[in-house]
């Protein structure tokens, strides 16, 4: 157990450099179990999703090997288990995605339903509807998953997701890499770890197509040989370090991050009235005035990111004006509300998707318990942004998606330590 403890009001100046993405690297890593053979993974960030998932692997006998920081080496050559440790699969979400891996690989998987961020019910019907169609028998049950081939076999499909679900997509995507015939996937993610992960299931001799478009086409392949891949920087890192930069009024240059991912974000600063200047791989945030109140509503990607709403929330705390929020992706994300009023925020909420946050010219630091990954954000922001001492507890929440996250503010001159509690 862990606390943060900052000290507000400090503009955050200087250069920081983005880790690999989260969301990527959890659905790439499960994706090596698909070949019988070495895959090594660069760029993976040092964070406590990665490091239980890796346990996980491990468990199911891949072989792993980290010459060196942020690398890891994956030999699944000798993987025999389709059913991994379910007391390490309860405490991640996004082991859900070794049930794509195992079907695709070994035909069957059975996999404990996971844990992860508690806000909003987080169903997997979309997952189970691709993985039926693939022509698995499915036995779903409110403790795991158990899948196997029906006795027509596994074979290729055309599968039209209800809604764009990033878990989804990867799931069908991994389990239709060796599966043979087509598999087209409709109503696709497009986020960037969804081209990620297909760009590493390509170099390894996948035949993916369209990833980063709404129809992903997946040719079953026979097999697939190792490779070596780096990870791409973490889009929500980046944007909640591009959001801290503003609410603190600094000067930041947020290096090793692409632009391109971070366009909804910067419209929207842009429109605040934040100077964003950006480079082939860096971002520069700067203050220029008044930070305007907006209105922002949470869209599958390229739209604004859901995992953005919550430090964004904080950011607009102090705006001027009135700004509305509206989360469209997940029902009930506002589970950092009552924290920031703690703090001198006006948030009501209108409805179960839409907040409006009144501007207040101050923010006071107080006591504030995180609730989730992304909560933990906004209140870190909050935090930089209030008067006085801000203390974060159960901050295990944000070990599972921000590497060093406090190293990298007290870099940018942050006044956070990190205190242990027990
Ligand atoms: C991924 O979650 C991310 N997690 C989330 O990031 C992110 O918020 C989310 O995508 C949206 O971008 C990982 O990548 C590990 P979805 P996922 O399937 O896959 C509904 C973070 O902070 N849905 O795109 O669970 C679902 O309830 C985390 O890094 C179904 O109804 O998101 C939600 O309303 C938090 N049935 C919407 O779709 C399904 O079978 C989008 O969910 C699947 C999803």
């Amino acid at each position: 157990m862990a606390r943060y403890e900052i000290n507000g009001g400090k503009p955050l100046e200087g250069t920081v450099t983005i880790s690999g993405a989260k969301n990527a690297a959890v659905a790439i890593l499960p994706a090596a179990l698909l070949v019988s053979g070495k895959c090594r993974v660069e760029n993976v960030p040092d964070i406590s999703d990665v490091r239980i998932l890796l346990d996980i692997l491990e468990g199911m006998g891949v072989k792993l090997a980290y010459p060196e920081p942020h690398v890891v080496e994956l030999d699944s050559s000798e993987v025999q288990c389709t059913t991994p440790d379910p007391e390490l699969v309860k405490k991640m979400r996004a082991s859900y995605y070794l049930m794509g891996a195992l079907l695709g690989r070994f035909g069957h998987a059975h996999v404990a339903l996971p844990g992860g961020c508690n806000f909003a019910s987080r169903p997997i019907d979309q997952h189970i509807k691709g993985f039926l169609a693939l022509g698995a028998d499915v036995d779903e049950t409110e403790d795991y998953v158990a899948l196997k081939p029906t006795e027509e076999g596994l074979h290729g499909a055309r599968i039209t997701l209800d809604m764009a679900s990033v878990g989804a997509t990867v799931n069908i995507m991994v389990a239709a890499t060796l599966l043979p015939g087509q598999t087209v996937i409709e109503n696709a993610a497009k986020e960037p770890h969804i081209v990620d992960l297909a760009n590493f299931l390509n170099s390894m001799g996948a035949k993916i197509r369209g990833a980063g478009t709404d129809v992903i086409r997946v040719r079953g392949v026979q097999n697939l040989h190792g490779t070596t891949y780096t990870v791409i920087p973490d889009q929500i890192e980046t944007g909640t370090l591009m959001i801290a930069a503003a609410a603190t009024r600094g000067d930041v240059v947020i290096h090793g991050c692409i632009p391109t991912h971070m366009e909804a974000l910067t419209a929207k600063l842009l429109e605040m009235g934040v100077r964003v200047t950006e480079n082939d791989d860096s971002i520069r945030v700067r203050p220029q005035g008044v930070q305007r109140a907006v209105n922002v509503k949470t869209q599958v990607y390229p739209g604004f990111p859901t995992d953005l709403q919550q430090p964004m929330t904080s950011l607009l705390c102090m705006a001027n004006g009135v700004s509305t929020v509206s989360e469209t992706i997940f029902e009930r994300r506002f589970m950092h509300l009552d924290e920031l009023r703690r703090m001198g925020a006006h948030i009501k909420l209108m409805d179960h998707s839409t907040i409006l946050i009144e501007g207040v010219r101050e923010l006071y630091g107080a006591p504030v318990t995180v609730t989730d990954l992304r909560a933990g954000a906004a209140l870190i922001v909050a935090g930089l942004m209030a008067k006085g001492v801000t203390e974060i507890y159960e901050t295990s929440y944000i070990d599972r998606g921000y590497e060093r996250i406090e190293e990298k503010l007290r870099s940018l001159g942050a006044d956070i330590r990190r205190e242990k509690l027990s």
